[in-house]
């Protein structure tokens, strides 16, 4: 056997071969063409804002508007400014039950239509999902008054088959 055969074999008994998951977050602004906003007429950008994730957030008050990101992964996180008064958009991942969500800041004396007072962060999630394709839809709830899109973020999970997790000195 010649030395180099010998230095792979020697490898191979020595090495620990495994797979492993590597996750990686995309995160999307409101602006993001992934995001299919229908009508697109009923969609209006917000003014510009520093609390607004990438300056802007996406509004409507048509109750049947949507926005929909159709994404592979294995979680999903929505993120928004806060509101110092009741303001709330509903979130349907899937089939699963629509999920009404507030953007009140709880932190703040109610102004009525005041502006944004906290910038954005993850209002609500959703994990350990299958990592298969899902589709997230934001409307209007029932009775409320907009829905708000400002920021997506979703998990993507590469699975990486042969990794060398330990070799012996
Ligand atoms: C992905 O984003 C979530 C939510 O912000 C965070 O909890 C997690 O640590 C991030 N993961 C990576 C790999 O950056």
């Amino acid at each position: 056997m010649g030395t180099p055969t010998k230095l792979f074999l020697f490898l191979i008994w020595c090495c620990f071969l495994s797979a492993v998951n590597a996750d990686f977050n995309i995160t999307l602004d409101d602006s993001d063409p992934l995001i299919v906003y229908d009508p697109p007429t009923s969609w209006t950008q917000s003014s510009s804002n520093d609390l607004d994730f990438d300056g802007h957030h996406m509004l409507t008050d048509d109750p049947s508007a949507t926005a929909t990101l159709t994404f592979t992964g294995t979680a999903i996180y929505y993120l928004s400014p806060l509101w110092p008064y009741r303001l709330n958009t509903l979130i349907t991942l899937d089939d699963q039950p629509p999920v009404l969500v507030s953007l009140r800041d709880h932190n703040q004396p109610v102004v009525e239509n005041g502006p944004e007072t906290t910038a954005s962060q993850v209002v609500w999630s959703a994990t350990g999902l299958d990592n298969v394709e899902h589709t997230l839809v934001i409307s209007v709830g029932n009775g409320e008054d907009v829905a708000v899109v400002d920021g997506l973020l979703y998990v993507i999970r590469y699975f990486l088959p042969f990794v060398f997790i330990f070799c012996c000195p």
